[in-house]
């Protein structure tokens, strides 16, 4: 399976970043992941010309910075995991622009969707904030649900990690949510041995009894 992860924040070694390598530490074991860091691209915002509704079967945007090779990694995807810190109880601009600009993936015309090029696509949203989840990290849930059932996605996860002050304070929270991710958002993969923490994770191949958070 090919996994791509898009880190969201500018902090490449930050909370988030801490939680999605945890994530990647296990899944790279059998699969392949792919690492996109929002912050080493440049992606402008929309215009909102339209212009992309007249390609049905390609991203079809006229702007010439990198979103449309980004889109294309994660049309190549089998998961697409979007990870970020809560800026504002949304998304960071850098991947706010990005999201804005899946636009170009559904195709209207004359009143209706004539392609919609993300369609049963599996994606998963994990998001770091310093305080609590309710009232605070959920606008950023709902907005992403709006978002991906517009795109035609299936929203296979989201995890919320509350109350974060420094990567290194994270600690065992980091190892949890990410064997929870690799469960919930992987599937059918042989289990992880929740003693086993971080990494290496259990590699053989029978189901573990032992998946606990
Ligand atoms: C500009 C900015 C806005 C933020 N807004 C919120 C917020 O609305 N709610 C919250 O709980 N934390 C907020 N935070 C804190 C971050 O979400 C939190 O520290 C996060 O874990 C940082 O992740 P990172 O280290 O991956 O960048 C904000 C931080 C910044 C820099």
């Amino acid at each position: 399976m090919k996994i791509v992860t898009i880190l969201g924040s500018p902090r490449k070694r930050g909370n988030t970043a801490a939680v999605l390598q945890a994530f990647e530490a296990l899944v790279s074991i059998e699969h392949q992941v792919e690492r996109i860091n929002i912050t080493d691209y440049h992606v402008a915002g929309c215009r909102g010309c339209d212009h992309c509704f007249g390609e049905l079967t390609e991203p079809g945007c006229l702007q010439k910075d990198d979103a449309v090779r980004l889109l294309a990694r994660i049309l190549a995807a089998d998961v697409v995991v979007y990870a970020c810190p809560v800026y504002c109880w949304s998304f960071p601009a850098q991947l706010k622009a990005l999201l804005d600009r899946h636009y170009c993936l559904v195709k209207w015309q004359d009143g209706e969707v004539a392609a919609a090029l993300m369609t049963g696509k599996r994606v998963a949203l994990l998001v770091t904030c310093g305080g609590e989840a309710d009232d605070n990290a959920d606008l950023i849930q709902v907005m992403f649900d709006r978002e991906i059932a517009y795109v035609r996605g299936v929203v296979v996860g989201k995890y919320v990690v509350a109350n974060c002050t420094t990567p290194a304070e994270l600690g065992e929270r980091a190892a949890a949510t990410a064997r929870r991710m690799v469960r919930e958002i992987i599937g059918g993969w042989a289990g992880l041995c929740s003693e086993i923490t971080p990494t290496p994770p259990c590699k053989s191949r029978h189901i573990c009894n032992h998946v606990t958070m």
